[in-house]
């Protein structure tokens, strides 16, 4: 988005060329950009369920470390991440912690006055929607130059819109235009990558391939626990039916996983699978050894 110098010092990039020491400094102008960038249209607020999230507390604490240990290294190394247009695609069953993480990544860039959009994709279809109408405050054009402009995007549960050819061609816009641009993505997602082409389409999976790490969250839905919680006798939370399996065996939790071919069985996912289903698909993807240690891994056969 475009940004005119309150004090005609830069060229609205918010920062202050010295040609002859060839040395960029801070223009007066760059906190008040950055607020801007951020309180503009987008939606850049973390809700309130997710506002106090850290890696200190539950329910962070209680996540497999090594999941948490790629999500931590993302955000030590953000700045350098978000330069280089690098993302992380939370990929399991309902209830898994996948949004909880995702927005532990947005709070951390929001605080270091990185600009950021937080969006269910369902909810930014709408918008997309809103630009056609007569009192629309921008276009649709507009609105994908915006969410392309933005440092970190969040898109949270894709593969739950319910598709079209309309949607299909506005999230490929918006995931392409950040593509070219090397800006970073955060995905979450109920579905395994078979069942996402099927829904948003290869040429969108294949791009957020390319652009983020895949971070499997495996187990049992943890809204679902916790409400058993409460209604068993003594207050005691019963064992779930399906392990805590995360990651999953063979979860390469450094690079893309995707060039290995998906399971069979992972086709026959839908986003509301049982968790149960998760834990079927062994031996796939391949295992990386350091990327379980510290993790212990049950199976179903475990409980
Ligand atoms: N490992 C965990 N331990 C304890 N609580 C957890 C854990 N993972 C998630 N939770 C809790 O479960 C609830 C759902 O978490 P979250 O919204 O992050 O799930 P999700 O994976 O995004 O689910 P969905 O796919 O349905 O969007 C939250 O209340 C969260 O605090
Ligand atoms: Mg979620
Ligand atoms: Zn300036």
């Amino acid at each position: 988005m475009s940004w005119r110098c309150p004090y005609n010092r830069c060229e609205g990039n918010g920062f202050v060329y010295d040609e002859e020491k060839n040395i960029a400094t801070d223009c007066d102008c760059r906190s008040q950009m950055i607020a801007q960038n951020r309180a503009s249209r987008l939606r850049a607020r973390i809700p309130k369920k997710y506002a106090h999230v850290d890696f200190a507390t539950p329910p962070v604490t209680d996540m497999p470390p090594a999941v948490v240990r790629v999500v931590k290294r993302y955000v030590e190394q953000l700045n350098e991440r978000l330069n280089a247009g690098r993302g992380l695609w939370f990929e399991g069953p309902q209830g898994t912690g996948k949004t909880t993480l995702a927005m532990l990544v947005s709070k951390h860039a929001l605080a270091t006055g990185r600009s950021t959009a937080i969006y269910s994709v369902p909810r930014i279809l709408s918008e997309m929607r809103n630009t056609f109408d007569d009192d629309a405050e921008f276009g649709s054009m507009e609105l994908i130059d915006r969410l392309t402009e933005v440092e970190l995007l969040q898109l949270d549960d894709l593969g739950a819109e319910r598709t079209s050819p309309w949607v299909l061609e506005q999230l490929y816009s918006v995931i392409n235009a950040r593509y070219e641009a090397e800006r970073s993505i955060l995905v979450t997602t109920n579905l395994g990558r078979e069942a996402l082409i099927e829904q948003v389409g290869a040429r969108t999976v294949s791009r957020l391939t390319e652009m983020c790490d895949v971070i499997p969250l495996y187990g049992e839905d943890r809204r679902l626990t916790a409400s058993m919680g409460g209604l068993a006798p003594g207050g005691a939370a019963p064992q779930p039916s399906v392990s805590w399996n995360s990651p999953a065996p063979g979860a390469n939790l450094e690079t893309p996983r995707w060039d290995t071919p998906a399971a069979p069985e992972q086709r026959a996912v839908t986003p509301a699978g049982p968790p149960s289903w998760w834990d079927r698909r062994d031996p796939w993807p391949p295992v990386a050894e350091d990327a379980l240690q510290g993790s212990t891994r049950r199976t179903p056969s475990d409980t």
